[in-house]
């Protein structure tokens, strides 16, 4: 019987661009999902923005947007760098939705009547000015071990030491800057403490990497240790997030809704495609349910979740699977390194994602480890192993095919190297399944070894230059049977590489590829496509532009437009659509201040009103040509629609526009007399 399977990532949160740290998870996600769905299983890949929590309500307010069109533009980025990267969820949702209010509502309820769910007092930071509670993250003050200012109320990034908000000299509202004061609450409480026994059953039945269950163990403790504490799960307005049922101005805590934004975007998968939710979620579910997550969220996967979950009356997860963090060249991805490098600078510089894919790939192997992208060994891997190896075996036979045999094939039956290939198929798919792509990857690769050995000794190159119908037939019969190899290790390498695998079953004119598809051995007079290059090179120039892109001091030059406009000099590019051109919204801007920035160069803050609640903060590189006194209270052009960019000194939440080339310049633009603030440029 064929297997039903519900696969996740987590979700992503919606107040940051995807990185490639995030993409570990969704490309090891994704690989398995496609080599489930190659296998025959009945697979849904379901994904969402996690949208709620203070964070995401404080940076809408500083945009100046409500914390809806925030998400909305986030998840619009989010799933094109997504589906750029060939990350194929069958749906990508968002916790902000009305299935995910009524679930969330319906499991509060439930573990309620189960007497889960229990109301304290606690006493909390609350900043009297902004009025309102807060979180650790956004109170900071000075270390009480080190004594460093400016730390987090969590834990100290200078000598590393973790506390309480309470333990921290001289406190400060990171929100506006103000002495918090500390004030009662009531807080709603999921009773884990009572789950204990539940907790280490379940982790302790196969759900979890043994690494991971040993974690757990230390945090439940034995029978009778009692080490759990009660999770609280509300939080004040104003909150971004759900209202808790019967429960006025009390919401529910981000990660008490989270998860269940699992459950909502497949409910609503369901409904877009007839699926029954229940036969997935209800607790004697037959179908399996796994969790592709980062380890710094195992404690919500393994504990919280779970418990969730079984005191509300659904299934379980049948595995969670944690992967370890990202490190680029050996480090932790690093700002002024340039090593953090987002999915869409990734896109620009390097533009094939599945080199990335593959990389990520030839380095998981289903365990907690970290692991490290090292830039050079990226170059050297794709180069060596797809293009070197891989690829090689078509582009050295496919014009043989194609020139002397009008495109036709012979069967490759029998052929010692084509059968130890497909002989590998068991042991790949093991591979795939324990998500141990390293070792399916370094079979593959000994397998195009095997290949490249074979068509060496066959030299058709060397067979073609000979006359007579013998080695005709042989050069016919090698390449036929060198592109049967290729086949092979396409289906074999399709999960990690789907978008190269659709475009070679395109050249071999063939279904595209399934597990089954090792024993559709090509037939005589089978005729294939023109054999057209297929994929480059990775050339090092793209990696340090991309690098050196990166790296934040670039970027505070690079954001503002004086400094990227064309110079009247160059070439006027390509023809672009009116429709392209009203994507840019430009708006008449009055400058209602402008200032010298502390330690930049070439910058000035101006603030723009543009007929909005706030006027909107934009540093441009103008500082040598004017004087800010100067500018205060002139009109002048803005781009209002560019993603606002966070710089060393700030956000910088538009563009201004101004003209230069090497004979002079920058020169802002004023409009002419008549215009007003906010009007539309078009
Ligand atoms: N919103 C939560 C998850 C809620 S799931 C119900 C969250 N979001 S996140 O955006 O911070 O991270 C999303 C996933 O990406 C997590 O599984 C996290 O572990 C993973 N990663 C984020 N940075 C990463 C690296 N640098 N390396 C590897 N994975 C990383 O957590
Ligand atoms: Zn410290």
């Amino acid at each position: 019987m064929s297997r039903k399977i519900l696969v996740t990532s987590a979700l992503p949160y919606a107040n940051g661009s995807i990185h490639l740290g995030h993409l570990v998870e969704y490309i090891q996600t994704d690989i398995w999902v496609r080599f489930q769905k190659m296998q025959g299983s009945t697979v849904h890949y379901v994904c969402a923005d996690d949208t709620h929590g203070t964070p995401i309500m404080l940076r809408a307010e500083k945009e100046g947007i409500t914390p809806e069109a925030l998400i909305a533009k986030v998840h619009k980025e989010h799933y094109a760098d997504f589906t750029e990267f060939l990350v194929d969820f069958d749906n990508y949702y968002s916790t902000n939705s009305p299935e995910n209010k009524e679930l969330a509502s319906g499991i509060y309820k439930s573990l309620k009547a189960n007497g889960k769910i229990a109301t304290k007092t606690i006493e909390q930071f609350y900043d009297p000015v902004k009025n309102m509670f807060l979180p650790d993250r956004f109170i900071k003050g000075e270390c009480p071990k080190c004594h460093a200012k400016d730390q987090y109320g969590d834990s100290c990034e200078v000598c590393g030491a973790t506390y309480n908000p309470t333990e921290l000299i001289n406190p400060f509202s990171a929100v506006s800057g103000a002495a918090p004061v500390r004030k009662e609450t009531e807080h709603y409480f999921f009773k884990l403490s009572e789950c204990s026994d539940f907790l280490r059953a379940w982790t302790r039945s196969g759900t979890l990497q043994q690494e991971a269950a040993n974690k757990m163990n230390e945090w439940i403790g034995e029978a009778g240790e009692n080490k759990l504490s009660d999770w609280d799960i509300s939080r004040d307005a104003p909150y971004f997030g759900f209202e808790i049922p019967d429960a006025p101005g009390k919401y529910f805590y981000v990660w008490l809704d989270a998860p269940i934004g699992y459950m909502a975007s497949f409910k609503n998968l369901c409904a877009k495609n007839g699926l029954d939710f229940d036969e997935y979620w209800k607790a004697d579910s037959k179908t399996e349910l796994y969790h592709f997550i980062g380890k710094d969220i195992l404690y919500f996967h393994a504990l919280f979740w779970p418990a969730t979950l079984e005191y509300s009356g659904y299934r379980k997860p049948t595995q969670v699977f944690s992967h370890g963090f990202l490190t680029v060249n050996g480090e932790k991805m690093s700002k002024s390194r340039g090593t953090f490098i987002t999915a869409r600078s990734y896109l620009d510089h390097i533009k094939n994602p599945e080199y990335l894919r593959y990389y990520y790939a030839a380095k998981l192997n289903g365990s907690m480890e970290d692991i490290d992208l090292n830039l050079e060994d990226f170059v050297a891997r794709v180069n060596s192993d797809l293009v070197g190896k891989y690829i090689n075996i078509a582009s050295r036979t496919a014009g043989f095919i194609n020139k002397r045999f009008v495109g036709k094939l012979v069967s490759a039956k029998n052929h010692a190297v084509v059968e130890v290939i497909k002989a590998a198929a068991p042991e790949i798919a093991k591979a795939y399944e324990a998500r141990d792509y390293s070792r399916a990857l370094r079979e593959i690769m000994r397998l195009a070894d095997l290949a490249n050995a074979d068509v060496a000794e066959a030299a058709p190159w060397v067979v073609s230059k000979q006359e007579g119908d013998a080695p005709q037939a042989k050069l016919h019969a090698d390449c036929s049977s060198a592109l049967e190899m290729f086949r092979l290790l396409t289906l074999y390498l399709k999960p990690a590489l789907p978008d190269l695998a659709a475009n070679i079953e395109k050249f071999l004119n063939i279904a595209p590829l399934t597990w089954t598809s090792i024993n559709d051995s090509f037939i005589d007079g089978h005729t294939i496509n023109e054999y057209n290059h297929l994929i480059t090179r990775i050339d090092p120039k793209h990696i340090e532009a991309m690098i050196e892109a990166n790296k934040e001091s670039l970027q505070q030059v690079a954001v503002p437009a004086v400094n990227s406009t064309p110079a009247a000099s160059e070439n006027v590019g390509d023809y672009i659509s009116i429709d392209d051109f009203t994507k840019v919204d430009l708006r008449i801007a009055k400058i209602v201040n402008a200032e010298h920035v502390d330690g930049a160069e070439k910058l000035l803050c101006l603030s723009l009103d543009i007929g909005e609640e706030k006027p909107r903060q934009v540093f441009a590189g103008i500082k040598y040509a004017y004087d800010p006194a100067t500018l205060v209270g002139r009109l002048t052009v803005m781009v209002a629609n560019l993603a606002p960019r966070k710089m060393k000194f700030g956000m910088s939440e538009g563009m201004v526009l101004a003209a230069s080339d090497e004979n002079g310049g920058p020169f802002i633009l004023s409009p002419d007399v008549g215009a007003q603030v906010g009007m539309k440029v078009k």
